[in-house]
């Protein structure tokens, strides 16, 4: 499975993303629940991934999808129980596969209890420093305190009854806790642990680059108003309110507790930063083990951009020393068949994707469904949506949390339990009865017969995973390298078909992302892997 000593499992693992709510319903009611992936592990030990990463599950209203955390020790009931999540951890391990639970410390619910305690305190107290309370400006204080904007549109600021504001750098159910106060970092140690004692592997940190904010908490100097969202300045411009150096301090306090659980535990940062140089404090012995890298998921189809972005990447991981993690698809993002062009054309381009992102060097991220080459849903009722950020702005990430389809047909496809009664919570397209689990399994080119191929011959070929890509001169629009010891890696996306002999190579197909018709030649938008 990995060349590496245990405790580096996560170096070349590839990661299958579960959205609990989406993936698969165990009791019937049209929601997912931890049942239901309990019931899953079979088929995710047969696709070949190395460990699970489960979004939210927790007791929450679900004003973000779950990242709205009312009790982070504990199971939504919408979602199972404790005893399930044990349950399903236990099976999960017995068959290999290694289970990360995400962990949201920016901000929690407003219904959490320290929430409705601190809306039940007077200003200045215990329970609201436990928050982010402000004065406002102006005579009455009828201003926010600064001019901070929320991620999901609007300002970051919502007015309580007694006069004060709260901050939120997201929804106005999404308080941000108070990472300066000794009480916060206590109480998420606690949480760390309890999840640690439950036997996870690992954690994904949501929004890790938020919880400290500049001091003085300064307006940023530009809002929607006048020069465009402040949103847009995420990843190329300084925020006060983002990656602030104090925020390194948490996690040299979280190291030495995960180090102290025995078998490799993990964490892994989703960190919105603007420079390479400022990604990499966030990797390392004493802080996290690595941070998602987004470059790629956000790269056009295009050769160029996919080289340059490689290289970027690569040249990044050894600044870390850590490997880099490639993903093509999230709970937040619109899933690449579609970006890519949906349709033939989208899934074909989303597989010679998929192959090459397979054969890089470091761990791979997938998001429950592309395996099954699904597109994202577009034409949702406005009315079913429920992404907070779509009353705000418009934008929705719905169409990428489409309840799963399983069955030989769509009406039992989200009914893990034939006799249910529930429907999915959002509504799956028609056109998805073609790509249930059940109908992609006996067909040998189906995306998921692929998605096998591709894994297994991953863990068996020491050349992916780890390692170095060397590069082969090629003409314009193809990428081709080599991974040593014996596998060529070619990606065509030019507008013609490619031959073998013209690059120069040859050697064993051993899979390609679309059938070819004519040996020795690739067709456009086709990835190929060769034993040579
Ligand atoms: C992260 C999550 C996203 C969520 C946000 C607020 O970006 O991936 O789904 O809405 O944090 O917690």
């Amino acid at each position: 499975m990995t060349t590496q000593a245990n405790d580096d499992w996560w170096r070349d693992a590839v990661v299958y993303q579960v959205y609990p709510r989406s993936f698969a319903d165990g009791d019937g009611d049209g929601t997912g629940d931890l049942q239901g992936v309990r019931g899953k592990l079979p088929y995710l030990r047969e696709l070949g991934v190395d460990a699970i990463w489960l979004s939210p599950f927790y007791t929450s209203p679900l004003a973000d999808g779950g990242y709205d955390v009312a009790d982070y020790r504990d199971v939504d009931p919408r979602f199972g129980t404790l005893a399930d999540f044990d349950a399903m951890a236990s099976d999960a391990h017995a068959l290999g596969i290694r289970v990360i639970v995400d962990l949201v410390p920016n901000h929690s619910s407003d219904l959490h209890v320290w929430f409705q305690q601190a809306l039940a305190a007077a200003p200045g107290s215990p329970e609201r420093e436990r928050y982010m309370f402000r004065d406002g400006l102006g005579e009455t204080g009828e201003l926010p305190p600064n001019d901070w904007e929320s991620i999901f549109g609007g300002r970051a600021w919502t007015r309580v009854p007694d006069g004060q504001w709260y901050l939120h750098l997201f929804a106005p159910e999404q308080p941000d806790l108070n990472w300066e106060n000794p009480e916060v970092r206590t109480e998420f140690h606690g949480v760390l642990r309890f999840w640690l004692d439950r036997g996870v592997d690992g954690f994904r940190i949501d929004v890790a680059h938020g919880m400290i904010k500049a001091e003085g908490l300064p307006s940023v100097g530009r809002t929607s108003d006048d020069g465009g969202r402040q949103v847009e300045m995420l990843g190329s411009e300084p925020l006060p309110y983002f990656d602030q150096d104090g925020v390194h301090d948490i996690y040299r306090e979280w190291r030495p507790i995960l180090d102290e659980y025995p078998g490799g535990r993990m964490a892994v940062a989703e960190a919105w930063v603007d420079s390479p140089e400022r990604l990499a404090r966030y990797i390392g012995r004493d802080e996290l083990h690595q941070a998602f890298n987004f470059d790629f998921m956000m790269a056009e189809f295009d050769a160029e951009s996919f080289r340059t972005i490689i290289d970027k990447s690569l040249a990044e991981a050894d600044l870390v020393g850590a490997p880099t993690t490639w993903v093509l698809s999230n709970h937040d993002k619109f899933r690449h068949v579609t970006r890519y062009g949906d349709g033939v054309i989208g899934l074909r381009r989303a597989r010679a994707a998929t192959l090459l992102m397979l054969s890089l060097p470091g761990s791979a991220y997938l998001y429950n469904g592309e395996e099954l080459g699904l597109n994202e849903v577009l034409d949702l009722p406005d009315e079913l949506r429920e992404d907070p950020s779509f009353k705000r702005t418009g934008e929705s990430r719905d169409g990428c949390r489409v309840p799963l389809p399983w069955g030989g047909t769509l009406e039992e496809g989200f009914r893990f339990n034939p006799d249910g009664q529930g429907t999915p919570w959002l509504p799956q397209p028609a056109k998805w009865e073609s790509l249930t689990a059940q109908a992609q399994e006996s067909d040998p080119e189906s995306t998921l017969n692929f998605y096998r191929a591709a894994l297994r011959l991953r863990r068996e070929l020491p050349a992916l995973g780890g390692g170095k890509v060397q590069w082969i001169d090629s003409p314009e629009g193809v990428l081709a390298f080599r991974r040593d010891p014996g596998v060529v890696v070619v990606t065509n996306i030019a507008d013609r078909p490619v031959t073998l002999a013209e690059l120069g190579l040859s050697g064993t197909p051993l899979l390609t992302s679309s059938p070819v018709p004519t040996p020795g030649t690739l067709p456009a938008d086709t990835t190929l892997w060769l034993l040579g």
